[in-house]
């Protein structure tokens, strides 16, 4: 199949990066990076979680973040929502509400018990009437799918579980799946066999490839993506984050490092590569760290 000619992305940096991080976070050092992403270009971000405090203490300002930011007309803002409390507080504050919201389940039992303490049927259940309820506030509903290729706590994972958990989430009426790997473990073709099974219950524009970069292979995964056609992914400005409950994993995929590989196949994606290396400099240096973009080191070394 020919690559796709324009790819969406969508920037989860300031939720699955900033999730991960131990130290507080300032409020403002969050919406800071939301604006740079949207003035880089950004037209998807993913920027908090309304999950328990208890278990992710990093994202209990989500509503001051939501509340704070600065939205821009074409940008889409998303939120993780885990169950119907989530969804209620997301939805609280009227003139600050998400455009979509992701439900998060996983196609390995083990990591669904972890990170959302119930099994993989309970979280359908928990996500119907969010779903429900979400759909008829006319807010999107994308779902992801963790451990879609391997499970920090199972090992290897069948297409057939992705294929399993991305056909009840098609029939609760979740219109979206991200194939997630998690913990970073995926190669090319075993990637392209859980796409395929979400495949066979999503449109080829619903199915979004979130590729962790833990073992290097995250760019490569993309590549493989596109070949299926796949043209939204899931990416981290500077590559920042992981996952609290997928441990040694680390983050996404950078976005410049993506960026980067779809303009030099020349696919179009609307993002100025030179404000998002800024962006992701900036956050960096409030965490007092170094960009973990190799194509972001690399251009910075080049700047006069
Ligand atoms: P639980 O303990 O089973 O929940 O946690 P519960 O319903 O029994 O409630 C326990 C307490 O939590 C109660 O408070 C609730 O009010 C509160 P208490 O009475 O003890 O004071 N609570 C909440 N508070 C705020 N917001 C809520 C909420 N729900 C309950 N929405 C729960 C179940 C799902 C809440 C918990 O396990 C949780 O929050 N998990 C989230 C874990 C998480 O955020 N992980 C990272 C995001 S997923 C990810 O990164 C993967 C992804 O990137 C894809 C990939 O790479 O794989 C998406
Ligand atoms: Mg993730």
């Amino acid at each position: 199949m020919a690559l796709p000619t324009h790819v969406k992305i969508v920037e989860v940096g300031p939720r699955d990066g900033l999730q991960n991080e131990k130290q507080p976070v300032p409020t403002e050092a969050k919406v800071a990076l939301v604006h740079a992403l949207q003035d880089a270009g950004l037209r998807e971000i993913e920027v908090t979680s309304y999950v328990s405090p208890k278990w992710v203490p990093q994202m209990a300002d989500n509503a001051q973040v939501m509340a704070a930011l600065q939205r821009r007309t074409g940008v889409r803002y998303a939120v993780l929502v885990p169950n119907l409390k989530g969804w209620e507080a997301a939805m609280a504050d009227p003139a600050h509400r998400p455009d979509e919201i992701v439900v998060f389940g996983a196609a390995s039992e083990a990591f669904s018990q972890k990170n959302i303490n119930c099994s993989v049927a309970e979280s359908i259940e928990r996500f119907a009437p969010v779903v429900q309820a979400a759909r008829a506030a006319g807010v999107k509903v994308r779902g992801a799918i963790s451990c879609a290729v391997g499970c920090p706590y199972e090992g290897d994972i069948a297409p057939e579980r992705v294929d399993l958990v991305a056909r009840l989430k098609a029939q609760i009426g979740v219109q979206h799946v991200g194939v997630a790997d998690t913990n970073g473990v995926g190669t090319p073709h075993r990637v392209q066999r859980a796409l395929e099974a979400a495949l066979r219950h999503f449109p080829l524009a619903e199915v979004s490839g979130h590729f962790h970069d833990t073992y290097g292979m995250a760019l490569a995964n993309v590549y493989a993506s596109l070949e299926l056609g796949v043209s939204t992914f899931d990416t981290s400005v500077s590559g920042l984050g992981g996952c609290p409950y997928a441990r040694g994993a680390t983050g996404n995929v950078a976005t410049e490092d993506v960026v980067y590989l779809l303009h030099g196949l020349g696919i179009d994606t609307g993002i100025d590569l030179d404000r998002l290396i800024d962006a992701g400099v900036a956050i960096r240096a409030a965490l007092g760290q170094t960009t973990g973009s190799r194509v972001a080191r690399a251009l910075l070394a080049r700047r006069p």
